[in-house]
């Protein structure tokens, strides 16, 4: 059977909506897939009477839970995030990822560190031997930024400004702006966490390192659970 990357999207989006159990605080991730699972998991709450929080890691997928009825809680007013739920853009055979396809890494990293566990959802499209084919997202301050990016480009990093959809410079959830690295392939990943968050300017970058737990895959003939 061919299935689209978007039924893919949607499989494991689903599946991934019945890891929460009655009483879980949730980490919300942010993107196309989440968006799924966050339809799916509001479906549960209604139809179970799931008593659930949401802790959720962007603007956008905030107005979607809240319209969806799934109560919500900033990361400052719980104690523990038990599971957070969330896309990538690139995981590595050794289960390191690339996020912040959607803007939304600064959040997004804030809830992984501080959940219990992580569970990413993917198609099987975003899976690569070595990080690096998809463009590393670089949170950074406004002011400076320009230098910043002739830093990136001096290193030979071949950085872009990332523009939203009327061709403006795209601002984040947190009014920050993101370079985009195009690497290519990503040698050494720790090094260049490191060396990047070094970096005055630099809020956060998207290289989610030993954060993740779980990786469900969604493949035409179904999902598959991958343990880091
Ligand atoms: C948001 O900033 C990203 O980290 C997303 O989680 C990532 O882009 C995955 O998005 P899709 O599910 O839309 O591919």
């Amino acid at each position: 059977k061919i299935m689209s990357q978007d039924e893919l999207k949607k499989l494991v989006g689903e599946e991934a909506a019945t890891w929460v159990n009655d009483g879980m605080t949730v980490g919300l991730g942010t993107g196309s897939t989440v968006k799924f699972m966050v339809d799916a998991l509001a479906r549960r709450v209604q139809e179970e009477q799931l008593n659930i929080t949401g802790v959720v890691t962007s603007t956008v997928t905030a107005k979607q839970a809240s319209a969806l009825n799934i109560p919500l809680k900033s990361v400052d007013e719980v104690d523990n995030i038990d599971l957070t739920i969330d896309g990538a853009d690139e995981i590595s055979a050794d289960f390191q990822g690339i996020k912040g396809g959607g803007a939304a890494l600064l959040f997004e990293k804030i809830v992984a560190v501080n959940s219990r566990r992580n569970l990413w959802i993917v198609d099987q499209s975003k899976l690569s031997d070595k990080l690096g084919s998809f463009p590393l997202p670089v949170e950074v301050i406004p002011y400076g930024s320009k230098k910043l990016f002739s830093i990136f480009s001096k290193r030979g990093y071949a950085p872009t400004f990332r523009l939203d959809n009327n061709g403006q410079l795209k601002h984040t959830d947190s009014g920050n702006l993101i370079i985009d690295l195009h690497l290519k392939m990503i040698e050494h990943p720790h090094d260049l966490a490191a060396e990047l968050s070094a970096q005055v300017g630099v809020v956060e970058h998207g290289l989610f390192l030993d954060l993740v737990n779980t990786v469900i895959v969604g493949y035409p003939d179904g999902p598959k659970i991958l343990e880091a």
